[in-house]
């Protein structure tokens, strides 16, 4: 098995997958122990929905790329401008083609629900490559507001997403984008 500091490195961001399926069993083995992720008073706020259906994946990809072009008529100085020239490709979907999605997330009531989902996504990015599977968080693909679609999606209004991550078979592992080194401002001793 490969030491935790080796899969670190094996954990990349994956933008290009097999067209290979992969079953719902694996998925859930994985998000079951995604939920050994410290969280906030053990409150384990985390719900998770996995879209396995391509077609699927595609329409929300849609929806998603819709929603942050019109947030960007409203506001041209969003961070968004970065990904205007994708986001208006229509053969480009955010989701990478890739065969499964799962989201993480839950009620908007929750304080700690972005830090424990995130730190559950952190979990099951991790347990994926552990697995020679890839990953992909892709923030791009949170601006579902299509009402059917997010009803079909089974979330409610209270449902608030925090991580969509795309899971599948990696046709190739990248090389680790440069890291910075670490800022340590203080070291008090
Ligand atoms: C909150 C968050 C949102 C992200 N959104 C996207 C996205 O929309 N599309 C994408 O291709 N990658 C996205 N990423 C992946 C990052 O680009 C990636 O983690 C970063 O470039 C470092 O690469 P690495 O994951 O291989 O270390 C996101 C990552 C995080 C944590």
């Amino acid at each position: 098995m490969a030491s935790f500091s080796d899969l670190l490195k094996t954990r990349r961001s994956i933008r290009d997958y097999e067209d290979k399926q992969i079953g719902i069993e694996l998925v859930k083995e994985i998000i079951a122990e995604s939920c050994l992720a410290p969280n906030s008073s053990n409150g384990q706020p985390w719900r998770f929905i996995i879209v396995n259906n391509k077609p699927m994946m595609a329409t929300l990809s849609e929806d998603s790329k819709k929603n942050l072009l019109s947030d960007l008529e409203k506001n041209p100085n969003s961070p968004i401008k970065n990904y205007e020239g994708a986001l208006r490709n229509p053969g480009f979907n955010v989701f990478y083609n890739a065969p499964c999605l799962v989201f993480i997330g839950g009620s908007k009531k929750i304080r700690s629900l972005s830090v424990d989902c995130a730190l559950a996504a952190s979990y099951f990015m991790l347990l994926a490559a552990e697995k020679g599977l890839g990953t992909c968080w892709v923030g791009l693909g949170s601006n579902i507001k299509d009402p059917e679609l997010l009803s079909s999606l089974g979330m409610t209004e209270e449902y608030q997403i925090v991580a969509p991550i795309i899971i599948g078979y990696p046709k190739n592992i990248p090389e680790i984008p440069e890291r910075a080194a670490p800022q340590i401002l203080e070291v008090i001793s």
